[in-house]
Protein backbone atom coordinates (compact mmCIF):
# COMPACT_ATOMS: atom_id res chain seq x y z
CA UNK A 1 0.00 0.00 0.00
CA UNK A 2 0.92 3.58 -0.55
CA UNK A 3 1.50 6.20 1.54
CA UNK A 4 -1.74 8.11 1.92
CA UNK A 5 -2.33 10.49 -1.02
CA UNK A 6 -5.01 13.45 -0.04
CA UNK A 7 -6.32 15.45 -2.32
CA UNK A 8 -6.26 19.03 -1.38
CA UNK A 9 -9.76 19.91 -1.97
CA UNK A 10 -10.90 17.21 0.57
CA UNK A 11 -12.13 18.63 3.76
CA UNK A 12 -9.16 16.98 6.42
CA UNK A 13 -9.26 17.95 9.81
CA UNK A 14 -7.16 21.09 9.63
CA UNK A 15 -5.12 19.40 12.52
CA UNK A 16 -4.90 16.16 9.81
CA UNK A 17 -3.11 17.98 7.03
CA UNK A 18 -0.04 16.03 6.67
CA UNK A 19 -0.73 13.44 8.94
CA UNK A 20 0.23 10.08 7.65
CA UNK A 21 -1.08 6.68 8.71
CA UNK A 22 0.37 4.96 11.21
CA UNK A 23 1.88 1.45 11.61
CA UNK A 24 4.92 -0.90 11.98
CA UNK A 25 6.45 -1.74 8.31
CA UNK A 26 3.83 -4.82 6.81
CA UNK A 27 6.52 -6.56 4.66
CA UNK A 28 7.06 -10.22 3.02
CA UNK A 29 10.54 -11.27 4.84
CA UNK A 30 10.91 -14.78 6.31
CA UNK A 31 11.67 -13.31 9.84
CA UNK A 32 9.27 -11.11 11.35
CA UNK A 33 10.17 -9.94 15.15
CA UNK A 34 9.07 -6.34 14.56
CA UNK A 35 5.22 -6.05 16.05
CA UNK A 36 5.91 -8.29 19.28
CA UNK A 37 3.32 -11.53 18.60
CA UNK A 38 3.59 -14.43 19.30
CA UNK A 39 5.44 -16.53 16.78
CA UNK A 40 3.81 -19.45 17.75
CA UNK A 41 0.43 -20.58 15.51
CA UNK A 42 -2.58 -22.36 17.69
CA UNK A 43 -2.55 -25.83 17.99
CA UNK A 44 -4.78 -27.93 16.01
CA UNK A 45 -7.61 -28.77 18.85
CA UNK A 46 -7.97 -24.52 19.35
CA UNK A 47 -8.14 -24.38 15.37
CA UNK A 48 -11.10 -26.91 15.14
CA UNK A 49 -12.82 -25.66 18.28
CA UNK A 50 -12.87 -21.93 15.83
CA UNK A 51 -14.75 -23.39 13.12
CA UNK A 52 -16.87 -25.73 15.54
CA UNK A 53 -17.55 -21.75 17.16
CA UNK A 54 -17.92 -19.99 13.87
CA UNK A 55 -20.38 -22.32 12.51
CA UNK A 56 -22.87 -22.54 15.95
CA UNK A 57 -23.05 -18.53 15.06
CA UNK A 58 -23.07 -18.90 11.36
CA UNK A 59 -26.65 -19.35 10.61
CA UNK A 60 -27.27 -16.22 13.05
CA UNK A 61 -25.19 -13.75 10.82
CA UNK A 62 -28.73 -12.15 10.03
CA UNK A 63 -29.42 -10.63 13.08
CA UNK A 64 -26.74 -8.07 15.53
CA UNK A 65 -24.63 -9.83 17.64
CA UNK A 66 -24.90 -9.46 21.85
CA UNK A 67 -23.46 -5.78 22.37
CA UNK A 68 -22.66 -6.28 25.99
CA UNK A 69 -20.94 -9.81 24.82
CA UNK A 70 -22.23 -11.41 28.61
CA UNK A 71 -20.76 -14.31 27.84
CA UNK A 72 -17.13 -13.03 26.39
CA UNK A 73 -17.06 -11.29 29.67
CA UNK A 74 -17.79 -13.92 32.03
CA UNK A 75 -14.56 -15.48 29.91
CA UNK A 76 -12.21 -12.72 30.92
CA UNK A 77 -13.62 -13.03 34.78
CA UNK A 78 -12.36 -16.78 34.34
CA UNK A 79 -8.96 -15.96 32.96
CA UNK A 80 -8.20 -13.22 35.13
CA UNK A 81 -8.96 -15.03 38.28
CA UNK A 82 -7.23 -17.99 36.80
CA UNK A 83 -4.17 -16.05 35.30
CA UNK A 84 -3.96 -13.11 37.89
CA UNK A 85 -6.28 -14.40 40.49
CA UNK A 86 -8.36 -11.03 40.39
CA UNK A 87 -11.80 -11.05 41.91
CA UNK A 88 -13.79 -9.36 39.58
CA UNK A 89 -17.46 -9.38 38.08
CA UNK A 90 -18.99 -9.21 34.68
CA UNK A 91 -19.70 -5.42 35.24
CA UNK A 92 -16.15 -4.80 35.81
CA UNK A 93 -14.71 -5.74 32.44
CA UNK A 94 -15.67 -4.76 29.19
CA UNK A 95 -14.02 -6.07 25.42
CA UNK A 96 -13.36 -4.22 22.33
CA UNK A 97 -11.28 -5.04 18.96
CA UNK A 98 -7.75 -5.41 20.10
CA UNK A 99 -6.98 -3.04 23.24
CA UNK A 100 -6.42 -0.48 20.90
CA UNK A 101 -9.64 0.03 20.60
CA UNK A 102 -10.09 0.03 24.40
CA UNK A 103 -7.71 3.04 24.50
CA UNK A 104 -9.56 4.65 21.99
CA UNK A 105 -12.68 4.16 24.40
CA UNK A 106 -10.53 5.73 27.10
CA UNK A 107 -9.98 8.48 25.26
CA UNK A 108 -13.39 9.51 23.77
CA UNK A 109 -14.97 8.97 27.11
CA UNK A 110 -12.45 10.65 29.77
CA UNK A 111 -10.17 13.00 27.23
CA UNK A 112 -11.84 15.71 24.66
CA UNK A 113 -11.18 19.54 24.51
CA UNK A 114 -10.06 20.81 27.52
CA UNK A 115 -8.68 17.46 28.72
CA UNK A 116 -5.61 16.41 28.63
CA UNK A 117 -3.52 12.61 29.33
CA UNK A 118 -0.38 12.28 30.98
CA UNK A 119 1.87 9.13 29.84
CA UNK A 120 5.72 7.78 30.41
CA UNK A 121 8.29 8.51 27.54
CA UNK A 122 9.72 6.44 25.95
CA UNK A 123 6.49 4.32 25.58
CA UNK A 124 3.56 3.26 23.16
CA UNK A 125 3.97 5.04 20.25
CA UNK A 126 -0.33 4.98 19.67
CA UNK A 127 -1.13 7.04 23.07
CA UNK A 128 -0.01 10.34 20.79
CA UNK A 129 -2.72 9.46 18.14
CA UNK A 130 -5.60 8.38 20.29
CA UNK A 131 -5.39 11.49 22.28
CA UNK A 132 -4.53 13.76 18.61
CA UNK A 133 -8.02 11.70 17.59
CA UNK A 134 -9.88 12.67 20.57
CA UNK A 135 -8.86 16.44 20.88
CA UNK A 136 -7.14 15.66 23.91
CA UNK A 137 -4.22 17.13 24.96
CA UNK A 138 -0.79 14.43 25.13
CA UNK A 139 1.56 15.12 27.26
CA UNK A 140 4.88 13.01 28.90
CA UNK A 141 6.72 12.25 32.13
CA UNK A 142 10.18 11.46 31.91
CA UNK A 143 11.72 8.22 33.13
CA UNK A 144 14.98 7.53 34.57
CA UNK A 145 17.96 6.77 32.37
CA UNK A 146 17.50 3.21 32.95
CA UNK A 147 13.15 3.74 32.18
CA UNK A 148 12.22 2.85 35.06
CA UNK A 149 9.90 5.40 36.03
CA UNK A 150 10.34 8.73 37.94
CA UNK A 151 7.56 8.53 40.60
CA UNK A 152 8.46 11.90 42.17
CA UNK A 153 8.47 13.78 38.80
CA UNK A 154 5.20 11.58 37.45
CA UNK A 155 3.45 12.93 40.69
CA UNK A 156 4.61 16.63 40.19
CA UNK A 157 3.47 16.44 36.68
CA UNK A 158 -0.13 15.37 37.83
CA UNK A 159 -0.18 18.12 39.68
CA UNK A 160 1.47 20.64 37.22
CA UNK A 161 -0.68 19.34 34.13
CA UNK A 162 -4.15 17.98 36.02
CA UNK A 163 -4.58 14.94 33.36
CA UNK A 164 -7.97 13.65 33.61
CA UNK A 165 -6.12 10.37 32.95
CA UNK A 166 -2.68 8.79 33.79
CA UNK A 167 -1.44 6.00 31.45
CA UNK A 168 1.23 3.77 32.63
CA UNK A 169 2.44 0.77 30.68
CA UNK A 170 3.36 -2.36 32.86
CA UNK A 171 5.28 -3.91 31.32
CA UNK A 172 6.47 -0.61 28.96
CA UNK A 173 6.72 -0.81 24.99
CA UNK A 174 9.62 -0.41 23.75
CA UNK A 175 11.43 -0.68 26.99
CA UNK A 176 9.87 -3.66 28.93
CA UNK A 177 10.08 -2.41 31.92
CA UNK A 178 7.67 -3.46 34.93
CA UNK A 179 6.10 -0.87 37.26
CA UNK A 180 6.35 -2.24 40.76
CA UNK A 181 3.47 -2.05 42.66
CA UNK A 182 4.82 0.26 44.93
CA UNK A 183 5.23 3.07 42.62
CA UNK A 184 1.57 2.16 40.98
CA UNK A 185 -0.17 2.32 44.92
CA UNK A 186 1.59 6.02 45.48
CA UNK A 187 -0.04 7.20 41.83
CA UNK A 188 -3.09 5.83 42.22
CA UNK A 189 -3.09 7.11 46.43
CA UNK A 190 -2.18 10.54 44.82
CA UNK A 191 -4.74 10.96 41.80
CA UNK A 192 -7.68 9.83 44.54
CA UNK A 193 -7.40 13.75 45.55
CA UNK A 194 -5.54 15.06 42.43
CA UNK A 195 -7.40 17.96 40.49
CA UNK A 196 -8.74 17.58 36.82
CA UNK A 197 -8.53 20.95 34.63
CA UNK A 198 -11.59 21.55 32.74
CA UNK A 199 -13.95 18.94 35.22
CA UNK A 200 -15.93 20.07 38.47
CA UNK A 201 -14.37 20.04 41.56
CA UNK A 202 -14.28 16.79 43.54
CA UNK A 203 -13.34 15.15 40.20
CA UNK A 204 -10.46 13.08 40.13
CA UNK A 205 -7.93 11.32 37.34
CA UNK A 206 -8.14 7.51 36.30
CA UNK A 207 -5.34 5.79 36.10
CA UNK A 208 -4.93 3.47 33.61
CA UNK A 209 -2.15 0.52 33.69
CA UNK A 210 -1.77 -0.89 29.67
CA UNK A 211 -0.53 -4.46 30.79
CA UNK A 212 -0.50 -5.82 27.26
CA UNK A 213 2.36 -8.21 27.70
CA UNK A 214 1.84 -8.90 31.37
CA UNK A 215 1.81 -12.53 30.89
CA UNK A 216 5.39 -12.45 29.85
CA UNK A 217 6.00 -11.16 33.79
CA UNK A 218 8.51 -13.48 35.90
CA UNK A 219 6.10 -15.62 37.81
CA UNK A 220 4.82 -14.47 41.26
CA UNK A 221 5.07 -11.21 40.23
CA UNK A 222 1.05 -9.59 41.14
CA UNK A 223 -0.96 -7.61 38.12
CA UNK A 224 -2.51 -4.47 38.81
CA UNK A 225 -5.98 -6.36 38.58
CA UNK A 226 -5.34 -7.96 41.87
CA UNK A 227 -5.63 -3.70 43.00
CA UNK A 228 -9.17 -3.32 41.38
CA UNK A 229 -10.97 -4.22 44.63
CA UNK A 230 -9.45 -1.04 46.18
CA UNK A 231 -9.35 1.41 43.93
CA UNK A 232 -12.22 2.83 41.53
CA UNK A 233 -9.22 5.34 39.96
CA UNK A 234 -8.15 2.23 38.08
CA UNK A 235 -8.52 0.54 34.94
CA UNK A 236 -6.10 -2.11 33.77
CA UNK A 237 -6.00 -2.76 29.99
CA UNK A 238 -4.88 -6.50 28.29
CA UNK A 239 -4.88 -7.97 24.98
CA UNK A 240 -5.16 -11.61 23.70
CA UNK A 241 -2.60 -10.36 20.82
CA UNK A 242 0.37 -10.97 22.83
CA UNK A 243 1.10 -13.64 25.02
CA UNK A 244 -2.33 -15.27 23.99
CA UNK A 245 -1.19 -16.01 20.57
CA UNK A 246 -4.19 -14.31 18.95
CA UNK A 247 -3.44 -10.87 17.32
CA UNK A 248 -5.44 -11.35 14.35
CA UNK A 249 -8.15 -11.71 16.01
CA UNK A 250 -8.56 -8.10 17.77
CA UNK A 251 -9.58 -8.62 20.51
CA UNK A 252 -8.80 -6.68 24.03
CA UNK A 253 -10.32 -6.05 27.52
CA UNK A 254 -10.58 -4.03 30.52
CA UNK A 255 -11.31 -4.43 34.11
CA UNK A 256 -12.14 -1.37 35.89
CA UNK A 257 -14.55 -0.82 38.40
CA UNK A 258 -18.23 -0.75 37.27
CA UNK A 259 -18.47 3.00 36.87
CA UNK A 260 -15.13 2.93 34.36
CA UNK A 261 -16.91 0.48 32.45
CA UNK A 262 -20.20 2.67 32.32
CA UNK A 263 -18.21 5.61 30.74
CA UNK A 264 -16.97 3.20 28.16
CA UNK A 265 -20.51 2.28 27.32
CA UNK A 266 -21.19 5.79 26.76
CA UNK A 267 -18.98 6.03 24.14
CA UNK A 268 -18.71 2.07 22.21
CA UNK A 269 -20.02 1.94 18.89
CA UNK A 270 -23.30 0.17 18.74
CA UNK A 271 -22.81 -3.61 18.13
CA UNK A 272 -18.75 -3.08 18.31
CA UNK A 273 -17.26 -6.36 18.86
CA UNK A 274 -19.09 -8.86 15.93
CA UNK A 275 -20.89 -11.97 16.49
CA UNK A 276 -17.76 -13.62 14.69
CA UNK A 277 -15.01 -12.09 16.87
CA UNK A 278 -17.02 -12.93 19.88
CA UNK A 279 -17.05 -16.63 18.57
CA UNK A 280 -13.85 -16.98 18.25
CA UNK A 281 -12.62 -15.37 20.95
CA UNK A 282 -14.63 -17.67 23.41
CA UNK A 283 -12.83 -20.70 21.50
CA UNK A 284 -9.79 -19.61 22.19
CA UNK A 285 -10.76 -19.54 26.21
CA UNK A 286 -12.21 -22.57 25.87
CA UNK A 287 -8.02 -23.77 25.17
CA UNK A 288 -6.28 -21.13 27.69
CA UNK A 289 -3.23 -23.82 28.57
CA UNK A 290 -2.93 -24.36 24.78
CA UNK A 291 -2.76 -20.89 23.88
CA UNK A 292 -0.18 -19.87 26.73
CA UNK A 293 2.02 -22.97 26.02
CA UNK A 294 4.98 -21.29 24.97
CA UNK A 295 4.85 -18.36 26.95
CA UNK A 296 7.75 -20.14 29.31
CA UNK A 297 9.43 -20.84 26.31
CA UNK A 298 9.61 -17.50 25.21
CA UNK A 299 10.67 -15.63 29.03
CA UNK A 300 13.52 -18.44 28.43
CA UNK A 301 14.03 -16.72 25.02
CA UNK A 302 14.40 -13.50 26.42
CA UNK A 303 16.77 -14.37 29.02
CA UNK A 304 19.00 -16.63 26.44
CA UNK A 305 19.00 -13.81 24.04
CA UNK A 306 19.52 -10.78 26.92
CA UNK A 307 22.67 -12.95 27.59
CA UNK A 308 24.27 -13.40 24.81
CA UNK A 309 23.53 -9.75 23.36
CA UNK A 310 25.30 -8.39 26.24
CA UNK A 311 28.28 -10.69 24.87
CA UNK A 312 28.31 -8.46 21.54
CA UNK A 313 29.95 -5.71 20.89
CA UNK A 314 29.57 -2.66 18.26
CA UNK A 315 32.69 0.01 17.53
CA UNK A 316 34.29 -1.98 20.82
CA UNK A 317 31.68 -1.10 23.12
CA UNK A 318 29.20 -3.97 24.62
CA UNK A 319 25.70 -4.00 23.57
CA UNK A 320 23.44 -2.38 26.48
CA UNK A 321 20.00 -4.39 26.76
CA UNK A 322 17.21 -3.19 28.92
CA UNK A 323 15.63 -5.29 31.73
CA UNK A 324 12.89 -6.62 30.11
CA UNK A 325 9.59 -8.15 31.81
CA UNK A 326 7.92 -8.45 28.28
CA UNK A 327 8.77 -11.01 25.29
CA UNK A 328 10.71 -8.37 23.42
CA UNK A 329 14.25 -6.60 24.64
CA UNK A 330 15.70 -3.05 23.72
CA UNK A 331 18.46 -3.40 22.52
CA UNK A 332 22.06 -1.66 21.92
CA UNK A 333 22.16 1.93 23.32
CA UNK A 334 25.40 3.04 21.92
CA UNK A 335 23.97 2.44 17.65
CA UNK A 336 25.19 5.65 16.09
CA UNK A 337 22.90 4.69 12.79
CA UNK A 338 20.41 2.24 14.04
CA UNK A 339 18.92 2.60 10.42
CA UNK A 340 21.33 1.55 8.81
CA UNK A 341 21.69 -1.50 11.01
CA UNK A 342 17.86 -1.98 10.66
CA UNK A 343 18.30 -2.10 6.56
CA UNK A 344 21.28 -4.61 6.85
CA UNK A 345 18.82 -7.03 9.01
CA UNK A 346 16.25 -6.50 6.95
CA UNK A 347 18.56 -7.29 3.45
CA UNK A 348 19.11 -10.64 5.61
CA UNK A 349 15.37 -11.13 5.72
CA UNK A 350 14.95 -10.64 9.44
CA UNK A 351 12.93 -7.62 10.33
CA UNK A 352 13.15 -5.62 13.37
CA UNK A 353 12.25 -2.27 14.68
CA UNK A 354 13.70 1.49 14.94
CA UNK A 355 11.79 2.28 18.16
CA UNK A 356 12.53 4.45 21.29
CA UNK A 357 15.64 6.32 22.12
CA UNK A 358 18.11 7.24 19.39
CA UNK A 359 20.77 4.70 19.29
CA UNK A 360 18.61 1.58 20.45
CA UNK A 361 16.52 -0.91 18.58
CA UNK A 362 13.81 -3.48 19.93
CA UNK A 363 13.45 -7.40 19.13
CA UNK A 364 10.89 -9.66 19.59
CA UNK A 365 11.21 -13.42 20.75
CA UNK A 366 10.51 -15.68 17.58
CA UNK A 367 11.17 -19.29 17.23
CA UNK A 368 14.21 -20.76 18.10
CA UNK A 369 14.85 -20.91 14.20
CA UNK A 370 14.11 -17.16 13.60
CA UNK A 371 16.23 -15.92 16.76
CA UNK A 372 19.24 -18.33 15.35
CA UNK A 373 18.65 -16.22 12.02
CA UNK A 374 18.30 -12.84 14.21
CA UNK A 375 22.06 -13.61 15.94
CA UNK A 376 23.71 -14.73 12.63
CA UNK A 377 22.16 -11.15 10.89
CA UNK A 378 22.83 -8.91 13.84
CA UNK A 379 26.64 -10.29 13.96
CA UNK A 380 26.95 -9.76 10.08
CA UNK A 381 25.09 -5.90 10.09
CA UNK A 382 27.21 -4.56 12.93
CA UNK A 383 30.53 -5.83 11.53
CA UNK A 384 28.75 -4.18 7.76
CA UNK A 385 28.06 -0.75 9.62
CA UNK A 386 31.13 -0.52 11.70
CA UNK A 387 33.42 -0.94 8.60
CA UNK A 388 31.11 1.12 6.16
C1 LIG B 1 1.68 -1.41 25.07
C2 LIG B 1 0.68 -1.81 24.05
N1 LIG B 1 -0.61 -1.60 24.29
C3 LIG B 1 -1.56 -1.93 23.42
C4 LIG B 1 -1.23 -2.52 22.21
C5 LIG B 1 -2.34 -2.83 21.24
O1 LIG B 1 -2.52 -4.18 21.06
P1 LIG B 1 -3.89 -4.79 20.49
O2 LIG B 1 -4.70 -3.68 19.90
O3 LIG B 1 -3.45 -5.79 19.48
O4 LIG B 1 -4.58 -5.40 21.66
C6 LIG B 1 0.10 -2.77 21.90
C7 LIG B 1 0.46 -3.37 20.61
O5 LIG B 1 1.58 -3.53 20.23
C8 LIG B 1 1.08 -2.40 22.85
O6 LIG B 1 2.38 -2.59 22.61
Amino acid sequence: MSEAMIPADLPLRNDLIGEVPYGAPQLDVPVCLNVNENPYPPDHAVVHSIVERVKQVAPTLNRYPDREHIELREAFVKYLKEESKADLTVDQVWGANGSNEIMLQLFQAFGGPGRSALGCDPTYSMYPEYARDTFTAWHTAHRNPDFTLDVDRTIADIDALEPSMVLLTSPNNPTGTPLPMQDLKRILDHCQSAQVAGAADGVHPIVVVDEAYIEFRDPGTPSATTLLGAYENLAVSRTMSKAFAFAGARVGYIAASAGIIDCLRIVRMPYHLSAVTQAVALAAFDHTKEQLSQVDHLRHTREETAAWLKEQTYNGKPLQVAPSQSNFLLFGGSFDDRGAIFDQMLQRGVLIRVVGPEGWLRVCMGTDEEMRRFREALVESMRVVEHA
